[in-house]
């Protein structure tokens, strides 16, 4: 069953930005990788500090990624927690530009979708797919000179007739019912500079002529003002736009249509429909009428995907249509979720065998302060060098992504006495008030007769991520 014919496949949602807000999040002050023109990483850029190998690594797999010809490249960052594999993530993403998508899930996501594994990471993989269209558009660009509209005496059907000019020419255009509802629609007035795409329809208002400058009453405050075009009324135009291969197939499936892609709630998309699409897309490159711009896929915390995925990833990756795929992992030796056995990262051989490998290590004391001095630049904290040191002191000793947290906090405490600095002792205060990982363990052990659902021996080595692991068995 065919839900969209040939050549009639749209490739435009009506409603194009969605705007989304920005909060200060765990990675809002990377701006990007921080590398020169030679992918040589500086030291402190674009929000990032240290990991020098991790980033110049990222970046020769950014500039592959740049050039679009390798197709299912898949990368792992591995290391640590908190060593920065999800902000370089971050980094590249920032660093691809618009045009390139790049998607970001994290893999325990695909369980919780109403949808199966296998597809919900299908659609992971075609939202990291761009199709870069180029259509020539002949459009009709003039100032409107007179809008004159008959109206039948049924009051049904309406036509007229509008004159545009250009600084060259005037001509006369008869208008249909549909065309005299575009124009009311848009409030055209005699003395607009509008376009007219002949292909559908559309106009849009692009401002006011110059000429009309003094006729106060037609406008607002916002008025734009431009010059009345020169040359012919017909021009040709080539306009250009990225979708994803996803947004194609949700836009051209019945069963969903393209408002499913504001809601998110796209259900399963047939593979019909998918497989028109694929055929149009390679018609569409194969006339120059498109382009694939392969795309990003990350899936952080990788090691949750079980053996069904990973076996999906070893053939999706082999597609000529794939993203390139970068996964993370801070996760050691341990069992491959859905099986019992045991491998590097939960990730199975075959596909390890696949991987090109970054690895991050922990940060070094000098980084650990750049790294807090950023954030707090980024969180609008003012801190004296003294609470700074005590803070990377903190970070050294626990954790970077503990000490991170503290600063707000701690310059929640300063505010309350009324200072807009924050002191060594705000930070030692919010030490004490909460607690990190390590700290959180001892007491734990030390009372855990207190807690409900006991099941850790007392003398049994705690390692809090392997015993989540064999809880879940
Ligand atoms: N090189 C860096 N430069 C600037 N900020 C960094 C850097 N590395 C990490 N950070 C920041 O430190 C925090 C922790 O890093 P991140 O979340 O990237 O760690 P991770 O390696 O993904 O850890 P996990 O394995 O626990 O997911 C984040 O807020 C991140 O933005
Ligand atoms: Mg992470």
């Amino acid at each position: 069953m065919g839900e969209c014919q040939a050549g009639t496949i749209t490739t435009t949602p009506e409603i194009k930005d969605v705007t989304k807000m920005e909060r200060i999040g765990a990675h809002s002050h990377i701006r990007g990788l921080g590398l020169d023109e030679s992918l040589e990483p500086r030291q402190v850029s674009q929000g990032m500090v240290g990991q020098v190998k991790a980033r110049k690594a990222a970046g020769v797999i950014l500039q592959m990624i740049k050039e679009g010809k390798i197709a299912g490249r898949a990368i792992l960052m591995a290391g640590p927690p908190g060593t920065g594999k999800t902000a370089i993530a971050m980094g590249i993403a920032q660093a691809l530009g618009k045009d390139i998508p790049f998607t970001m899930l994290a893999a325990s996501e695909i369980f919780s979708l109403e949808m199966s594994k296998t597809e919900a990471l299908t659609q992971a993989f075609r939202r990291s797919i761009g199709v870069r269209i180029k259509e020539e558009a002949e459009i009709i660009e003039g100032e409107v000179v007179e809008i004159q509209i008959d109206r039948s005496i049924t009051g049904g059907t309406k036509t007229g007739k509008l004159t545009l000019k250009t600084t060259d020419m005037e001509t006369i255009y008869e208008l249909g019912h549909k065309m005299v509802d575009a124009l009311n629609k848009e409030k055209v007035l005699a003395g607009d500079v509008i376009t007219l795409d002949k292909a559908s329809g559309k106009i849009s208002k692009l401002g006011r002529s110059f000429t009309r400058a003094r006729d106060y009453d037609a406008m607002g405050a916002d008025t734009k003002f431009v010059q009345c075009p020169e040359g012919e009324l017909q021009k040709r135009r080539e306009v250009v736009h990225t979708v994803s291969l996803h947004e194609i197939d949700v836009i051209n499936s019945r069963t969903q249509g393209f408002l499913a892609l504001f809601s998110g709630d796209t259900g399963e998309i047939k593979s019909e429909v998918r497989e028109q699409i694929n055929t149009k897309v390679t018609e569409w490159r194969e006339e120059g009428k498109a382009e694939i711009v392969p795309g990003v896929l990350f899936i952080d915390e990788v090691h949750m995907l079980d053996i069904e995925c990973f076996s999906f990833l070893n053939r999706a990756l082999e597609d000529e249509r794939a993203p390139v795929v970068i996964m993370a992992s801070n996760r050691g030796i341990t069992r491959i979720r859905g099986t019992k056995y045991k491998s590097p990262h939960g990730i199975p051989i075959d596909l390890l065998d696949r991987l090109l490998i970054i690895s991050t290590s922990p940060y070094d004391e000098e980084s650990i302060k750049k790294i807090i001095t950023i954030r707090c630049e980024e969180e609008d904290v003012s801190m004296t060098d003294e609470a700074r040191d005590v803070l990377t002191k903190i970070g050294v000793e626990t954790s970077l992504r503990y000490a991170i947290h503290l600063i707000t906090t701690s310059y929640l405490v300063a505010k309350k006495r009324k200072a807009t600095t924050v002191e060594a002792n705000d930070v030692k205060r919010v030490y004490k008030l909460f607690l990190d990982e390590k700290r959180s363990v001892n007491y734990l052990r030390e009372y855990q007769e207190q807690y409900m659902f006991n099941e850790i021996p007392a003398d049994e080595e705690m390692e809090g991520v392997e015993n989540i692991e064999s809880m879940e068995s």
